[in-house]
């Protein structure tokens, strides 16, 4: 693997968190307390990989149409993960944020999550980010009513509305597109993730399911990438 031509933001599609559960006969809270793992182990090989944001897509907008155990038993395990990786999260450097529709998130989930980014602010080994309660059409949707209400301010004009305003006001202000974009469990789908943002990334689809994505999985993906000639609709 190249060290230098890595990946300067890396997203992930975490799927396959039931299927990994079903396939041994165990209930999907099983499959998502795994996930949780390969959460942490894709965390430290991004450190020791040198990749300084990594995005993960971990509940969508749409998530919310799950049977209501599973969809309470994510939120629950959100909040647990979030209590006990806490230290960790200072320990290792780790700059934590979140995107989505936060504001529709329970009160004592939000209360844990707003402590998390203060707490870590000045961290910059690693640029994290939690995708919750995201979806890429609610994102736009978001953008469009916070552009409308500038214009009503008259921060702006409409005559001054280009791509950058655009992504200015999407949740990802301020970081870079995902160069890379990996979705495990082998579906061919982008489920409305990062729909603007993701323009030009490289794709990567692993068959692994994600509680066993491992190092290797990650670093597969990677040479490939390296491989890639990105041409942006140019020339090339
Ligand atoms: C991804 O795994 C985790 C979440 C969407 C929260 P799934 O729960 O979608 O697992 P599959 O796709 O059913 O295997
Ligand atoms: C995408 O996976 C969402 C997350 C990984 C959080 P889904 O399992 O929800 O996507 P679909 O339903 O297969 O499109
Ligand atoms: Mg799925």
């Amino acid at each position: 693997m190249d060290n230098i031509k890595l990946p300067q933001h890396l997203a992930i599609i975490m799927d396959g968190n039931g299927r990994w559960a079903k396939k041994r006969g165990l209930p999907r809270s099983t499959g998502h307390k795994e996930g949780v793992k390969a959460v942490k182990r894709v965390i430290s090989n991004c450190i020791d990989l040198n990749i300084p944001i990594l995005t993960l897509f971990a509940f969508s907008t749409e998530n919310w149409e799950r049977p209501k155990n599973e969809v309470l038993n994510l939120i629950k395990l959100f909040g647990k993960v979030l209590d006990r990786e806490k230290a960790n999260l200072i320990k290792n450097n780790i700059r934590i944020n979140f995107i989505g529709r936060l504001n529709e998130l329970p009160n004592l989930l939000t209360k844990k999550m707003n402590e998390l980014i203060e707490l870590t602010r000045n961290n910059n080994k690693l640029i994290l980010n939690i995708a919750i309660n995201y979806g890429g059409r609610a994102e736009i949707v978001d953008a469009i009513n916070s552009i409308i209400l500038d214009l009503y301010d008259k921060k702006i004009k409409i005559e001054d509305i280009n791509e950058n305003t655009v992504r200015n006001n999407l949740y990802t202000h301020g970081l870079p597109d995902p160069d890379l974009l990996i979705r495990t469990g082998g579906e061919m789908r982008i489920s409305n993730f990062m729909i603007w943002q993701i323009a030009y990334a490289e794709f990567w689809v692993s068959p692994v399911f994600w509680p066993d994505f491992d190092k290797n999985n990650l670093i597969e993906a990677i040479k490939d990438f390296q491989k890639r000639v990105r041409k942006y609709g140019g020339k090339g």
